[in-house]
């Protein structure tokens, strides 16, 4: 074997080893209400992969809201406006191999599948829980301002949202415990090769 030739070959084997070990980018998208358990979830897959050692940046709507989006509200555009601008961040992040973990409301359907879209390694999990029990739970207290008529727009209660038809992840949050709900997720990008099962 020539000198360059095996050079070569070290470098074609040092281009399979960082394709094995890099960490793949994508994005993992949390849907639902208010209240649902979005950033709860959210928060313990943070730890999970950020305990693994993986790159991992988490995007949430009342952070998000008091920065990047601050000039936001409520409104059909201005909702699409704040998923708009996020997903320009989350591209960025998932393209340089970062673990991205979002969670709006984002109630638009069609908004989520343009950010799928712009994306292209996106997960999007739905958060799920019965209206009756986030009222009942009300952690925020936003519920009964919304009921009052004290909060306009308010999502679930006079205001839209559009289920996932295709979520790749269920969170059944008045059924599952917060554990049960993260080990869901964990499991999926495990199977799905989104991160290296330890
Ligand atoms: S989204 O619709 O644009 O995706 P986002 O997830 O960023 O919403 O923000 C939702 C959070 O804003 C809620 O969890 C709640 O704390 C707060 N909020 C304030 N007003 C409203 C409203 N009218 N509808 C929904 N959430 C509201």
């Amino acid at each position: 074997m020539s000198e360059n030739e095996a050079r070569l070959r070290a470098d074609l084997t040092l281009t399979r080893r960082r394709n094995l070990t890099d960490q793949r980018g994508f994005t993992l998208w949390f849907t639902g209400l208010s209240g649902a358990g979005k950033t709860a979830i959210a928060k313990e897959v943070e730890k999970e992969l950020h305990n693994r050692g993986l790159k991992v940046e988490r995007l949430d709507g009342d952070i998000v809201r008091q920065s990047l989006t601050r000039d936001l509200g409520f409104s059909k555009e201005d909702r699409d406006r704040n998923i708009e601008r996020v997903t320009f961040v989350a591209k960025l992040l998932t393209r340089n191999g970062v673990a991205v973990i979002c969670s709006f409301i984002s109630p638009y359907r069609e908004r989520r599948a343009k950010s799928r879209a712009e994306i292209g390694e996106f997960i999007e999990a739905y958060v799920e829980c019965p209206l009756d029990v986030l009222v009942e739970r009300d952690v925020k207290g936003l519920y009964k301002k919304a009921l009052a008529g004290e909060i306009q727009n308010f999502t679930g209660v006079s205001d839209p949202y559009e289920p996932p038809e295709n979520p790749a992840i269920v969170c059944h949050t008045a059924e599952e415990t917060l554990a049960e709900s993260t080990a869901k997720v964990i499991s999926y990008l495990e199977e799905n090769g989104y991160i290296p099962v330890p």
